[in-house]
């Protein structure tokens, strides 16, 4: 039998861990998903989300070993995604009496539609719900990152139960940030941030905002619906949401993110590479066959410099550009000062450079260096390349 965890007398971690999950949607979950749940034993048994239906009997048996599932009283939907949702009819069918809370009208509307009608209360920022010596917060965080999230504030343990915001895809066998490696932990939170919430950063920003408002000792715990639990690095990830993810600052660090036929983009790529690091830029250099668009993403998240290559293959760009520049439009990484450069080889017409240039542009980037090399650069137009970025960082500087 899975059991709870307790992480607060009377509150417990009832979640699901997806060890062996390596996608979400597309992006590359390397160390797992959780899908957490929290039960809270009062006058009303609360639960706090649920979990992806195929996680249904681990999500009831670690309630089992705290109470029988039917005496939960309520339970509250902080999003209607899936991934936290989706077990919701089980634990109706489990509680017939079971009062379901969501966000009005999103989450009741979004609910409603996955589920049908099982009777939901909407709820919206500043109503509260009494469940005997704990009073519930609810505050809407509409679009970090559907329009329905919210989050719960439990004052009485001082617990933000925050969903979404604040998570990680990351499986382990520690529910606390400090059980982790922290290193490894705060990647997971910066990587989840760039492929999941970025294209709602004033949304995110306004979040982290409230939170703050809630006072200087509010909080001893954040809780999110994803990875491990906030504790003794609470401050570190605020800061960190509002210092680096949402605050739209760039870094003078370079991405450079390509695929090649034959080798040269491949050999341009490693020229723009040797240049960022000459003017003391650090860079990652990612070919797209060996780094997922999600890894790219994470480094691209602050990056002032990316650098984009593809040769010219049956007159567009390879299919692995096509499909990044995909991902990475619909993450929205707009207007922020962003210096782009395209690059790449071709046989008798330069044509993915330019569409690559467009693309950039096209969402806000300035795009003042196009590469365009005719078969196999030499070393004379790679050394001129080298040349050309070292400019490129003094023209910035
Ligand atoms: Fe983790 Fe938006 O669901």
């Amino acid at each position: 039998m899975l059991t709870a965890i307790q992480i607060k007398p009377d509150v417990y971690w009832v979640g699901a861990l997806d060890w062996n999950a390596r996608s979400f949607h597309g992006y590359k979950t390397e160390d797992g998903i959780t899908y957490n749940a929290y039960l809270i034993l009062d006058e009303k048994v609360t639960l706090i989300d649920t979990a992806k239906i195929t996680f249904k009997d681990e999500l009831v048996s670690r309630i089992s070993t705290v109470i029988d599932p039917s005496k939960i009283d309520v339970l509250i939907c902080n999003h209607v995604e899936m991934d936290h949702s989706g077990s919701t009819p089980v634990i109706k069918q489990l509680s017939p009496n079971v009062e379901i809370y969501a966000s009005a009208p999103q989450g009741v509307k979004g609910l409603t539609a996955h589920y049908g009608d099982l009777g939901y209360h909407g709820v919206k920022t500043g109503d509260t719900l009494n469940i005997g010596k704990r009073t519930l917060a609810f505050v809407q965080t509409p679009m970090v990152h559907w329009p329905d999230n919210m989050v719960t504030y439990d004052a009485y343990d001082k617990i933000l139960f925050s969903n979404d915001a604040f998570g990680q895809h990351y499986a382990s066998s520690y529910r606390f940030d400090d059980e982790n490696d922290l290193s490894t932990v705060m990647n997971q939170a910066r990587k989840y941030y760039a492929n999941i919430v970025q294209p709602y950063r004033a949304q995110a920003a306004n979040a982290v905002k409230a939170v703050r408002g809630l006072g200087p000792d509010a909080i001893d715990m954040i809780a999110p619906a994803h990875g491990v639990i906030w504790r003794s690095h609470v401050e570190d990830i605020l800061k960190a949401y509002e210092e680096e993810y949402t605050s739209g600052k760039l870094q003078d660090t370079a991405v450079v993110a390509y695929d090649s036929m034959w080798g040269s983009t491949d050999k341009l790529a490693h020229a723009i590479a040797d240049g960022f690091i000459a003017s003391g830029i650090k860079v990652q250099l990612m070919d797209l066959k060996a780094n997922d668009n999600s890894d790219v993403m994470n480094a691209f998240l602050d990056a002032k410099y990316i650098c984009l290559g593809s040769p010219t293959f049956n007159s567009q760009m390879l299919p692995t550009m096509a499909g990044f520049i995909a991902y990475m439009k619909g993450l929205s990484p707009k207007n922020q000062g962003r210096t782009g450069v395209a690059f790449g080889s071709y046989g008798w017409a330069p044509l993915a450079q330019k569409q690559i240039a467009s693309e950039m542009e096209s969402v806000g980037f300035d795009v003042p260096l196009t590469i365009s090399a005719n078969w196999i650069p030499s070393e004379e137009y790679l050394a001129d390349v080298r040349t050309k970025i070292i400019d490129l960082v003094k023209e910035n500087a």
